[in-house]
């Protein structure tokens, strides 16, 4: 098998400091475009070559001839083995295990998460290191750097392989092993929570739904919850992954997840319902008409956590992103652990995880996991409500408002301002970046600063420093507004303002969300001129 190498031009597409590459699948099918991405990742990470890797995607318009193309680039490389889902397919929480349990070198994974699929819609492609993680900055710097000088790839004129024949097959010397996707995850599960439990509460008459929006999460939850879990067929809707997801948006939040909203809002509302993304690392989970909010759902995991076998007498710590509301700290702060405040992106959480500093982590935006993978975890978080509902055979709206008694609520919402003329996002950040120095101090309404700036992190396991990691503005009585702009958005910039009030008083614990913080809101737009300096009225999504 005779090795061609390409010329190629070098190019500078990957944003620094994000994980991987996120385009248009117009953008991926250029000559040579996915090709050099492949190639600058097997130039610079060079740790453990003689491992597999783990390679699959979430199914979406394009992976198909993405992983040919990867795999004749790997073999070319010198790759020995790689272990591949069955048709492509690998959820993100799936890949991170894999990566672990073969102790891979690492993982190619294809997604471009919750962003919508086909032929003029979003592609992705991101390396994870061998702890099962997305690469942290040293190694996508590394990426990025290789891109700018990259000349030449290597390949093979090989013919494409059968993707969806479980067993072995080879490219050029490389051996290809594909493997069922879904059933080492769905081992990983039943280790870590009460199956006997669930399956108790569901012979109850439990109903649930599960909307797995045409995405990668179908067979993961068909398997599990209708399979191994005995909830009744038709639990799962939308099972079905689709190269464009049934032209959805598969992004589980109020929003885009709104059939599975109005359901548990509606008259025959079930006792519970839960979404995943387009690559199964986002969750969102309902009650009857109950709303958890993601940062709620944290700290009911983490008070709760005694209810899980894989979890009970074994949490060392917790995390959440700055921005995630600070419900979690006082979970933690009750129990004696640590509570770690990370920037934005789950791949601060991988040194804290690896060194056992914390057990379980979160976000805002709907991601919660363990230290079972390296990555956010849909599925996962679904089962943890799953047991913990079991267990306590409470309500989740019980569970929810008993935990608010105990521990306070943190009234919590998210403004989105999207696709905003990029230049006046910056001279919003830079303007507010400058505020910052004289806030301390000054009176706001009737919100006192406590402290102001723009979240700078030092990792406490590797001392690395990231900066500009989003402007907050602190308030005595633990109320808070953050502002940063996305690193994930393809069209100008979003911004997102995040706002926090904290309420002890259980009389006050029924408000709407938007009504209890209103006055910080109002804080946080005439503090950032935003109606003045983005032309916008109003956020483009309220979560
Ligand atoms: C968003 C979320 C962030 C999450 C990331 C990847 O990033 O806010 O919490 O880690 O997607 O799922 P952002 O667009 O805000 O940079
Ligand atoms: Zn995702």
């Amino acid at each position: 098998m005779t090795v061609q190498t390409i010329t190629t031009q070098p190019f500078s597409d990957q944003k620094p400091g994000t994980s991987g590459l996120r385009k248009k699948v117009k953008v991926f099918e250029k000559p040579n475009y996915l090709e050099n991405f492949v190639q600058c990742i097997f130039d610079t990470q060079r740790d453990r070559e003689d491992a597999p890797l783990v390679l699959g995607g979430d199914g979406r318009y394009y992976n198909r001839q993405a992983i040919q193309i990867i795999l004749r680039i790997a073999a070319a490389n010198g790759c020995a083995r790689v272990v591949l889902g069955q048709g492509g397919i690998l959820s993100t929480p799936a890949a991170s295990h894999l990566i672990r349990q073969h102790q891979a070198r690492g993982g190619i994974i294809l997604s471009a998460s919750h962003n919508p699929g086909g032929p003029d819609e979003d592609f992705g492609i991101k390396f994870n290191t061998p702890n099962g993680g997305p690469a942290p900055e040293k190694v996508t710097e590394a990426i990025y750097r290789a891109s700018l000088h990259i000349n030449r790839y290597h390949t093979l004129d090989t013919p494409d392989i059968d993707l969806d024949c479980l067993g072995t097959a080879s490219v050029g010397d490389m051996w290809v092993e594909i493997v069922d996707p879904v059933s080492a995850y769905a081992d990983l599960m039943e280790q870590l929570f009460d199956f006997g439990q669930i399956r108790a509460l569901f012979q109850s008459g439990f109903r649930m739904r599960f909307d797995a929006m045409h995405a990668v999460t179908g067979p993961y939850a068909r398997e599990i919850l209708e399979k191994r879990l005995g909830a009744p067929a038709g639990t799962v809707i939308n099972g079905v992954p689709l190269e464009d997801f049934g032209h959805g948006h598969p992004d589980p939040n109020l929003v885009y997840a709104k059939e599975l909203a109005d359901y548990l809002f509606g008259a025959d509302a079930p006792d519970f319902g839960a979404a995943s993304d387009g690559d199964g690392d986002r969750n969102m989970v309902l009650g009857r008409h109950f709303f958890v909010t993601p940062s709620d759902s944290l700290a009911v995991i983490l008070a709760n956590a005694a209810s899980a076998p894989g979890y009970r007498g074994r949490i060392s710590g917790v995390a959440r992103s700055m921005p995630t509301s600070q419900a979690a700290d006082r979970v933690a702060a009750k129990l004696g652990l640590n509570c770690y405040e990370t920037p934005t992106g789950w791949k601060f959480f991988g040194n804290l995880l690896d060194a056992d500093k914390i057990t379980l982590c979160g976000e805002e935006s709907f991601g919660t996991g363990s230290d079972h993978v390296r990555e956010k975890d849909g599925l996962w978080a679904v089962l943890f409500w799953l047991n913990i509902l079991a267990a306590r055979r409470q309500s989740v709206a019980e569970i929810v408002r008993e935990h608010w008694r105990t521990y306070g609520r943190n009234y919590y919402t998210r403004h989105d301002y999207e696709a905003v003329d990029s230049d006046a996002a910056n001279g919003l950040v830079d303007a507010l970046r400058a505020k910052t120095v004289d806030l301390p101090g000054q009176k706001l309404g009737s919100y006192a600063v406590a402290y102001a700036d723009d979240f700078r992190y030092l990792d406490p396991i590797d001392d690395s420093v990231s900066d500009k990691q989003g402007i907050r503005i602190g308030f005595q009585d633990g109320s808070r507004i953050v502002y940063r702009l996305s690193g994930t958005g393809t069209e100008g910039a979003t911004l997102r303002v995040y706002v926090e009030a904290y309420e002890a008083d259980q009389a006050r614990h029924d408000l709407d969300t938007q009504q209890a913080l209103a006055e910080l809101i109002q804080i946080a737009n005439d503090l950032a001129g935003i109606r003045e300096r983005t032309g916008r009225n109003e956020p483009t999504v309220i979560t």
